[in-house]
């Protein structure tokens, strides 16, 4: 796969006719954004001005770890907005009202700096997965403006530069490897903007945050080397309801019941959003290659959008805590790896030990679709 060079060449060309006197570049430390900004910073320089915008949805150490690995190729200038995103969302429920909070609040908190450095263009990473799931009504993707009929210039005092607009990600990396980025950063898994804010599912408090961070850190570090597209941790209160008619269902498979957890979380049907129910499937199957089938028999037969096998639990703790892993080439569609049930059981279990918090560890066995990758 070769993104063809004419392409990228008129989009170099068209930056060149643009007479650019500062452009801000608001970097997340991935591919996407990082490529989009040295790839400006090849043609307008100094006048390209990158920041991070710590929102206090990052992971543990992130701002930091990225300001040093960019340290040679791209200087970054952290900026702690964490209070204001944190009076601005904490309490929302709803996955799409959380996303569109989160974009309101990002983009004015970079019109400001806009407005500081006297910058009137903004660089962004944006590729084309994220306008067509935004445009397409599936979500609400945080860096998806103009072509959802948002228009910058009047809102924030900013016109936007997509330099990556049309790639996918494998194209995005294939670039940036030939712009000399860093291979941690070519590398690096997709996280999404809004961050944990979307992975703490949800009503959104400061201490569901926190045990979603604490586990995607030990999910990240134990399951790096595998070869997966993406590998995180999500969590929401353990609230669940048996559901017999569903139980029903799985009836044949192994001693399994299935309930249903009161937080709802995100599927794509044919071409269209769900906003539907989590499924926790208990007990032991007849073996273990059964539960990759699971969402074959729940996700298809009702409004049940992904579908969690529980692998350990104690049963105190508020918490659940859900361990994602799939691999995928564009990320429209993804699916779930075979991972060894004794693997999973050794993350699980280091989650349970290190907070105590958290009540049960699951295994997310479903694909995109009718699942998301992420749960809001
Ligand atoms: P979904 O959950 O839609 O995710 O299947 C597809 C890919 O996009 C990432 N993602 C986002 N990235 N801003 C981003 O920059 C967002 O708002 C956002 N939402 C999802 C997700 O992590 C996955 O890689």
């Amino acid at each position: 796969l070769m993104i063809s060079i004419s392409a990228i060449d008129k989009v170099i060309e068209n930056m060149r006719s643009l007479h650019i006197n500062c452009a801000l570049a608001a970097i997340s430390g991935g591919v996407d954004s990082t490529t989009a900004a040295i790839l400006t910073r090849r043609i307008i320089g100094d006048r390209l001005r990158a920041v991070f915008i710590d929102t206090g949805f990052m992971r543990l150490n992130e701002p930091e770890h990225i300001k040093e690995i960019l340290r040679a190729v791209l200087p970054l200038e952290i900026i702690n907005a964490s209070d204001r995103f944190y009076r601005e969302m904490l309490g929302l429920s709803d996955a799409e009202e959380k996303r569109t909070r989160f974009r309101e609040v990002f983009y004015t908190v970079l019109s400001e700096i806009a407005k500081e450095y006297d910058c009137d263009w903004l660089v962004q990473g944006t590729i084309a997965p994220d306008w067509i799931e935004t445009r397409g009504g599936i979500k609400t993707q945080h860096n998806v403006l103009e072509q959802v009929g948002i228009d910058t210039a009047s809102k924030y005092g900013f016109k936007l530069i997509e330099p990556l607009k049309d790639l996918y990600k494998d194209q995005v990396r294939e670039l940036a490897k030939s712009l000399g980025v860093p291979s941690e950063i070519v590398n690096r898994q997709p996280f999404p903007g809004p961050g944990l804010s979307i992975r703490a599912v949800g009503e959104l408090t400061l201490e569901k945050l926190d045990v979603a961070r604490r586990a995607t850190d030990i999910v990240e570090r134990r399951l790096g080397n595998m070869g997966l597209s993406q590998w995180f941790a999500a969590t929401w209160e353990y609230d669940t309801v048996p559901s017999s008619e569903l139980s029903r269902v799985v009836n044949g498979l192994g001693d399994l019941h299935v309930e249903l957890f009161s937080i709802r979380a995100t599927g794509v049907k044919g071409d269209a959003r769900s906003y539907g129910h989590v499924a926790l499937v208990r007990g032991y199957p007849v073996n273990w290659d059964v539960i990759y089938e699971l969402h074959k028999y729940l996700a298809t037969t009702s409004d049940v959008t992904h579908v969690i096998y529980e692998l350990m639990g104690r049963g105190v703790g508020k918490y659940f805590v859900s361990i994602r892993a799939i691999v995928t080439d564009d990320f429209m569609t993804a699916d779930v790896p075979r991972l060894s049930r004794e693997i999973l059981m050794d993350v699980a279990e280091e989650i349970l030990s290190n907070d105590n918090r958290i009540s049960s560890v699951g295994f997310d066995v479903t694909p995109k679709p009718p699942a998301t990758i992420e749960y809001e």
